[in-house]
């Protein structure tokens, strides 16, 4: 628990710089399971900072993001792909190969084989070493919203309504909000080596008491975290405030 969201993002971003250079010692590829939304901003600053100022490459980083809405197209600026580049992507040395978001524009008739071979990328550069993640009001991990298994993997998924709610400011309306998601599943998640969830403001209180206090249920994705052997949440003290 830390006194401002700049404080534990700056930490967690330290965590990230450790393993990328710990994975360029050993000459290994670092692959990192990266969220979009207001929670990770900081982060991404901090990291764009230390490429900056302490020269620390990205050439050796890969990316899976977690979810992309569906349908949507990478150039349209409520497109994760858009936030990615404009948050991060644009002010790092990554290879643009090496990043994957998922695509929001594929056809419905290509969206099952999509998913799978999204599931099958990760795997194929052995997994995920560190997962960031965000959590919504409705304990949605990615877009895991409420009901998802603790198994799922990649889909595609129809969003909560309080979730569309959520985004309605930045999409100027509800009704603009795509009802739909692809995201990466629970499953794909609690396989990487080294989750971090970051929580910021009292509006996400009482989601991260259910999460980390309440039961391991579907009704809160989040809390299939629980049963993850290396997650940590790093919160403020607002969203820390409910706990007990
Ligand atoms: C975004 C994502 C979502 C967000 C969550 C919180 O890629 O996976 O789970 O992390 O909706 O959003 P913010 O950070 O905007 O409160």
């Amino acid at each position: 628990i830390f006194s401002s969201a700049k404080e534990g993002s700056v930490k967690v971003a330290k965590e990230i710089r450790d393993l990328i250079l710990d994975k360029q010692s050993k000459g290994e590829m670092c692959v990192l399971g990266l969220a979009t939304g207001s929670s990770p901003i900081k982060v991404y600053e901090e990291l764009i900072r230390i490429h900056k100022e302490e020269s620390v490459s990205f050439q050796n980083v890969i990316t899976f993001n977690l979810d992309e809405y569906y349908p949507m197209e990478p150039e349209n600026i409520h497109s994760y792909h858009y936030f990615m580049h404009e948050h991060l992507f644009n002010h790092i040395d990554i290879l643009p190969k090496n990043i994957n978001i998922p695509k929001g524009n594929i056809t419905v008739d290509e969206l099952h084989d999509y998913c799978i071979s999204y599931e099958d990328q990760i795997d194929a550069v052995g997994g995920l070493d560190f997962q960031l993640l965000g959590i919504g009001r409705t304990g949605h991990i990615g877009f895991n919203e409420p009901g998802s298994h603790v198994n799922s993997e990649t889909r595609s998924i129809l969003l909560d309504h309080i979730t569309r709610v959520d985004a309605a400011n930045s999409f100027l309306g509800i009704d603009n909000v795509p009802k739909k998601a692809i995201t990466m599943g629970i499953g794909t998640v609690k396989k990487a080596k080294r989750i971090v969830l970051l929580g910021w403001g009292d509006k996400k209180a009482s989601i991260i008491k259910e999460t980390i206090e309440g039961a391991i249920s579907s009704e809160v994705p989040a809390s299939y975290l629980q049963l993850h052997s290396n997650t940590t949440f790093v919160l403020d003290k607002e969203a820390a405030s409910e706990l007990t």
